[in-house]
């Protein structure tokens, strides 16, 4: 039995919202975020609503929840590197697709939501695909049920976050986390994302120094042999790029989402404005438990770090493995144990997907210099990556129902779209 149910009205809905058109949903995107239950006290929009606080349906909250991290088929690979052709590149950390793009498919995020009900996990980064990709139209009611049952309830309560600065940006304190969102965000793992890269760079010939002690890798001469060698990469461009690529991912996911609200009639937007450390719950600040996650302190850094949630989102790095190296093997074996993309075994969308998958290159000769540099960076800094946080979290997206007597009132015409118009109608 299904977790989520969804009435014969909602799967009318559900065919009609397979029809949006994806360009009004482009040109009508906007950041619309009065909800039913708000209330601006001040200043030229000042406006209290006259309706409660109300959650969205829980079908609503499904699709949402499908389109920011839904598996939709298999990763389809990176198709050629003519460096070590006939091997094709190992770069993918995934062999599922997901509904946003990836960095080389290295898919280090993993997504949390919180709404009245409770603080849920939905993870899909690694999941293979449950429902074969048919022809349009897609299959939304399968899809979102598979969703649903992949959500892990962390806590019965809304995540705890002070609606003040700075657990927010004073901009945010009158609407944030408000009761009745739901507020999602994807969180990336970038001790992974970094091992990606390190594996990626190696790959292609080139080992790292350490700009910011102005050092070579002690132990590197060992790689000299690499075609690159001579022309190594700054730890900090890495980490940099570590850390854009994965905003990139947060920041795609979410705008998705925000798409999807267009199509179905909601309000809701997405931002950045909440406190990183706070939301994690590694501020070391009681008023702000958020997720919980573990987190280290070093006189060598200006915040806190946080490393990882026990069982649920499990990093690279102690304390979840016994040391970097230990970190470094569990990145090769989701790559190449079972399920990943580099096992013949695991199935995959080509017509002959053992081959393609034996073809992935091999972590032999990899692996060590990836071990050694990672390795480096972790005692030097302490931390993994050295400069940029283990755990990355940017972007929020929140969903609501809107206060069109809001928009009636205080803007001119066509504020919102006829979906949110015909919303409570077509959604309740
Ligand atoms: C990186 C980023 C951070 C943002 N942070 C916030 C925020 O903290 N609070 C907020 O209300 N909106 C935030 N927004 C939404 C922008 O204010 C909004 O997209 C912008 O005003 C343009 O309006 P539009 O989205 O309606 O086109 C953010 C958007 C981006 C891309």
């Amino acid at each position: 039995m299904s977790r989520l149910e969804i009435s014969d009205k909602h799967r009318k809905a559900l065919a009609e919202l397979g029809q949006y058109p994806l360009l009004d949903a482009i040109v009508g995107r906007r950041s619309r975020r009065f909800p039913v239950g708000g209330s601006i006290p001040d200043g030229p929009l000042a406006y209290e609503s006259t309706e409660e606080p109300r959650a969205i349906t829980e079908v609503e909250r499904a699709l949402i929840i499908s389109v920011l991290a839904g598996v939709t088929g298999w990763n389809y690979g990176i198709t050629r590197h003519r460096g070590y052709a006939p091997n094709v590149p190992n770069y993918p950390g995934s062999a599922g697709g997901r509904t946003f793009p990836s960095a080389a498919a290295f898919h280090t995020s993993q997504l949390f939501f919180t709404d009245d009900s409770g603080t849920y996990f939905f993870g899909s980064r690694d999941a293979a695909p449950q429902i074969e990709r048919q022809d349009e139209p897609a299959d939304l009611a399968s899809w979102i049920t598979s969703t649903a049952d992949g959500y892990r309830q962390l806590s019965d309560t809304r995540l705890v976050l002070p609606r003040e600065e700075p657990y927010m940006e004073g901009h945010n304190t009158w609407i944030a986390n408000w009761p009745g969102s739901l507020l999602a965000f994807p969180v990336a793992d970038l001790s992974e994302h970094l091992v990606a890269n390190l594996n990626f760079f190696a790959a292609n010939g080139y080992v790292i120094y350490d700009d910011v002690h102005n050092t070579a890798v002690p132990g590197i001469e060992k790689f000299s042999g690499l075609r690159n060698f001579d022309d190594p990469i700054p730890l900090s461009f890495v980490e940099q790029y570590t850390l854009a690529e994965a905003s990139a991912e947060l920041a795609t996911a979410t705008n998705t989402g925000v798409l999807l609200l267009q199509a179905l009639g909601l309000g809701g937007w997405t931002f950045d404005g909440l406190d990183r450390l706070s939301v994690l719950g590694a501020s070391g600040d009681p008023r702000g438990p958020g997720l919980g996650f573990s987190y280290d302190t070093d006189d060598r850094w200006p915040f806190p770090n946080a490393t990882g949630l026990e069982g649920v989102f499990e990093t690279l790095v102690p304390p979840f493995v016994d040391s970097v190296a230990a970190g470094v093997d569990r990145y090769y074996e989701r790559k190449f144990g079972p399920g990943g993309p580099g096992n013949p075994a695991t199935p995959g969308p080509w017509s002959d997907t053992p081959k393609v998958r034996a073809d992935y290159l091999p972590a032999d000769g990899l692996q060590e210099l990836v071990t050694l540099q990672a390795e480096y960076i972790y005692s030097r800094f302490g931390k993994l990556p050295g400069t940029v946080p283990t755990v990355h979290v940017l972007m929020y997206l929140q969903a609501q129902n809107l206060d069109r007597g809001f928009y009636d009132q205080k803007f001119g015409p066509a504020a919102y779209l006829p979906t949110h118009a015909r919303h409570d109608d077509v959604w309740s």
